[in-house]
């Protein structure tokens, strides 16, 4: 278990569905990667799930599909903390009371939320761009299609997970650095208002470079469920073939060395992240002298993908049919979630002058 002396490690992955490449390579692997090394908490973000209004049933499924997916791929409950957010009602506490030093206009122009709020609304992105204009935007919405007061406050919601752990690495995707920024501000900003040193401010956590992007394989864009080109760590080997085969491409390089357009980029930084650097090299040579045969990259990448998600894939319906074992491991991760919690949630509940007659 966890050693109190190492660095804290922290992240979570919202409870929306089943796990696919993005989330893959932009937090679970490197989650797995660093168990030995720090004190490392894994949690499933059922909270967050809420802002969308999740039918109830199906978010307790997504809960559960995660905390198996999260074992199949190899976090160990021996090394790390697993646990479910909502298990620790101290961060609905905090929740509270870290809002009171949260702007409403920072949280406005998160990209994100402009992002969401726009989606709730059903309008795409306009010309004018600009915040003025987004605020007149959501001010405007009628009540039938409001954006809810989770969805501004989702920032908040993720600064306490992360805060109220004290945290100091946080190993996210790239879409996630915004997030960090505010966290770290709001770590900022209550140090300072109050004079203390209570919360250190947390930092991405990258030990193989930069963080990443996965993108789609529909020709732009990011991997993600709301964009509906997931290819899903427990597809069938049928199903990622085919969502792979179909992934779009152009008509070919037509002269030497020639710039490639974006989903061929696309399809080179999914075989970046999956297989060796000479097939890659291999690939690239193929690209620049026109010889390339995009079929073939695509097969290969297919079969590269798979040799990454078949064990997991293999592990993950015994896993998610051992009810026993999953309560057990969320029971046990809530109880030392709650140690760290309870005791910063205690100190900032002093320091804010919450104190008990
Ligand atoms: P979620 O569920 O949207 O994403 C979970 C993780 O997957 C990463 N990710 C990607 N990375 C690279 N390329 C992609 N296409 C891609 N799609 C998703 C995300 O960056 C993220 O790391 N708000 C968090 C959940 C959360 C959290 C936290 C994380 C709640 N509280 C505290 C860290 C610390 C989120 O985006 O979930």
């Amino acid at each position: 278990m966890a050693t109190p002396n190492k660095e804290i490690v922290l992240s979570g992955i919202r409870a929306t569905g089943n796990l696919h490449l993005g989330n893959y390579f932009g937090a679970l692997r490197k989650f797995v990667a660093v168990q030995d090394d720090y004190d490392c908490n894994f949690f499933i973000a059922d909270l967050h799930a809420l802002t969308t209004n999740p039918d109830p049933n199906q978010l307790h499924a997504n809960v559960k599909s995660i905390l198996a997916e999260y074992l199949a791929a190899g976090l160990d409950p021996e090394k790390s903390t697993i646990f479910v957010q909502s298990d620790v009602p101290e961060i609905s506490e905090m929740y509270l009371l870290l809002n009171m030093h949260v702007g409403i206009g920072e949280l406005m122009r998160t990209a994100s939320f402009k992002d969401k709020a726009r989606k709730a609304l059903g309008i795409g992105t306009p010309a004018d761009d600009s915040d003025e204009a987004f605020e007149k935007e959501i001010i405007g919405a009628s009540t039938n299609k409001r954006v809810n007061a989770g969805l501004l406050t989702y920032p908040t919601l993720m600064a306490v997970d992360i805060l109220i752990q004290k945290a100091n690495k946080v190993p996210v995707g790239k879409d996630q650095l915004q997030h960090l920024e505010l966290t770290r501000r709001f770590a900022r900003r209550f140090n300072s208002f109050y004079g203390v040193d209570l919360f250190p401010e947390p930092t991405d956590f990258d030990f193989g470079g930069a963080p990443v992007k996965v993108p789609g394989l529909d020709g732009s864009g990011k991997m993600g469920k709301s964009e509906g080109n997931c290819i899903y760590l427990i597809d069938d080997p049928k199903v990622l073939r085919k969502k792979v085969m179909r992934a779009m491409t152009d008509e070919g390089p037509k002269e030497p060395n020639s710039p490639m357009t974006e989903p061929i980029a696309n399809l080179f930084t999914l075989l970046e992240l999956t297989s060796t650097p000479e097939i890659v090299t291999s690939f690239r040579e193929a690209y620049a002298d026109c010889s390339i045969r995009y079929g073939d990259l695509k097969k290969q990448l297919a079969e590269d993908i798979l040799n990454i998600t078949t064990p997991i894939r293999e592990r993950v319906n015994d896993i998610l049919a051992d009810d026993a074992y999953l309560s057990q491991v969320v029971k046990r991760g809530a109880e030392k979630a709650r140690e760290r919690a309870s005791q910063t949630l205690a100190e900032m509940r002093q320091i804010m002058g919450i104190r008990k007659f």
